[in-house]
């Protein structure tokens, strides 16, 4: 239910917004016309399972115009939602209701970079792929990459602490990013843009608006440690016959390819399957396996990274560890073989719907989580031709244990969610996983946060929560 008490949107509102910030098109204005289809996408998410009814879109320049039309917001109890690229998968970056979307695209610039540290100072609004090829030019790279690297921005990483293809490598977020700016709720602008690496002064706050999702201010500036980019790269894509055997060649990967090792990421034989019938693709391996793996090596030395990386498939396959597997042989190659895995997502999403599941679970149970939801959704008689669920697809940061569990479906469904929620996440419990490994909370996992949690520590983060934002025009009815 609508929270009765914030304001709804009035002309007077509008006005101050218009007249606050520099630009006519940085106010898509509901009110005075019709703007149906203009604000539509600001109201929709990436999976096309939530939609908000805003009346208004702002889209700031700078910190300074946030600050503004945030500490009105406050002060006249108007509930607010911010919005980077709108590519998170858990809700989070659309309104519930008519909360006013500050969506951070015009705020694009990078703002220094010094290539003996490699530090990078930009906008929130920066766009990923933007931030990449201005790295690449300076021989670095982005530390995160992801499916949505086109429209996902900075802040929009920052915001929900994303994971995704290069963690293994790279880290976390809370490693990379040195400082923030962020704008609260009252309208305070903090400027903790810190350049240093090292730095124990006190509580790091900076901490707290990584993965917070926008609930407690917005964040406007990034600095961020960036690695060298690596001059050589290689990408294997195997073929094995169990998941005894995919650990067993994580294992052997990260022995033998150790230092040079940039991506380890699995794919079972369900999410191959929708991927060829999307694509229709020529398969890379001749024969079907009920796993495949992605194996990516990132290194200083092409010669010296080959060497190793062929005394790893030698062993591989002499042990009978990888039944089958191919290497690229050039960067369409490359891209090629990436496809099969960043392509999965749009390729199980473009059925109707996806029930999906981000899951953090002890690495030697990651898969039995997938075959016991194909039996429960079995059991249930949900599942198959003519039926609700498409299949029951896995796959997945295996390098963090971190599992994407994914049903597609024909059309969101009661009965299809009411078996498998809260039971999935009665099953991480169990296990002491986490609910949500990258994707973060958002709307779809608010309720389910006790799973992970205990209510200590929920008690704890409602307090960070009051402390910040008093009134609580962040984010409502999300996150906790
Ligand atoms: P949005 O979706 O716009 O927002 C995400 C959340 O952050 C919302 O709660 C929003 O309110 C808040 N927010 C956004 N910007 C700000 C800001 N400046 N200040 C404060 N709060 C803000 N995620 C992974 O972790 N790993 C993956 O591998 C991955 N792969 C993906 C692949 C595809 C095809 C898609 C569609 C998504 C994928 N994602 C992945 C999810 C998503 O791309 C990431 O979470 C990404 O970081 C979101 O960035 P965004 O700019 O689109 O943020
Ligand atoms: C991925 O790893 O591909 C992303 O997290 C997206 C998804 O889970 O669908
Ligand atoms: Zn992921």
């Amino acid at each position: 239910k609508r929270d009765p008490k914030f304001s709804e949107l009035t002309q007077e509102h509008v006005d101050f917004f218009k007249k606050t910030l520099s630009d006519e098109s940085a106010v898509i204005d509901g009110l005075s016309k019709d703007a149906t289809d203009d604000i539509e996408p600001f109201n929709r998410d990436w999976m096309k399972k939530f939609r908000g009814r805003t009346k208004i879109v702002l889209k700031p320049k700078n910190a300074e115009e946030v600050s503004k039309i945030l500490k009105y917001c406050n002060d006249n109890m108007l509930a607010v939602v911010p919005q980077g690229g709108n590519s998170g998968l858990v809700g989070g970056s659309v309104p519930v209701f008519d909360e006013v979307v500050i969506n951070l695209t015009r705020m694009n610039k990078i703002r220094g970079f010094d290539d003996v540290s490699g530090i990078l100072v930009a906008d929130a609004g920066v766009i990923m792929e933007v931030a990449d090829n201005y790295l690449k030019e300076h021989g670095h790279v982005y530390p995160l990459d992801l499916g949505a690297k086109g429209s996902a921005q900075i802040g929009g990483n920052v915001a929900a602490n994303a994971g995704g293809l290069r963690f293994l490598r790279y880290g976390s977020l809370h490693g990379n990013v040195l400082g923030l700016e962020v704008v609260l709720p009252d309208g305070t602008i903090v400027d903790d843009l810190s350049k240093l690496r090292k730095n124990n002064t006190g509580y790091d706050l900076k901490q707290l608006f990584i993965g917070a999702e926008g609930t407690i201010g917005i964040i406007t500036g990034v600095s961020l440690q960036t690695p060298q980019r690596a001059k050589a790269v290689n990408v294997a894509y195997f073929g094995l016959e169990s998941y005894e055997k995919v650990q067993k060649a994580f294992k052997e990967a990260k022995m033998r390819l150790g230092e040079i090792l940039s991506a380890f990421e699995l794919m079972d034989a369900e999410s191959q399957k929708f991927v060829h019938n999307k694509t229709q693709m020529k398969r890379p391996l001749e024969g079907e396996y009920p796993f495949y793996c992605l194996v990516e090596t990132s290194g200083s030395n092409g010669e010296h990274d080959n060497e190793k990386l062929e005394a790893f498939l030698e062993h591989v396959m002499g042990e009978e560890i990888v039944t089958d597997g191919v290497v690229a042989q050039d960067d369409t190659q490359i891209a090629e073989l990436w496809s099969w895995r960043e392509g999965i997502t749009e390729a199980i999403g473009h059925n109707g719907g996806t029930y999906k599941y981000d899951l953090s679970i002890p690495i030697k149970d990651l898969y039995q989580l997938v075959e016991d939801t194909r039996e429960r959704l079995n059991s249930k008689n949900l599942i198959g031709d003519n039926k609700t669920a498409l299949g029951v697809v896995g796959f997945g940061h295996m390098g963090d244990a971190n599992l994407h569990l994914n049903i597609p479906v024909r059309q969101y469904d009661k009965e299809v969610e009411e078996a498998l929620e809260p039971w999935v996440y009665e099953w991480i419990q169990k296990r002491n996983g986490s609910i949500s490994a990258e994707h973060g909370l958002g709307i779809v996992k608010k309720k389910y946060i006790g799973y992970s949690k205990s209510p200590v520590m929920i008690e704890l983060m409602k307090q960070i929560k009051q402390l910040y934002d008093p009134k609580g025009i962040m984010m409502p009815y999300k996150y906790i």
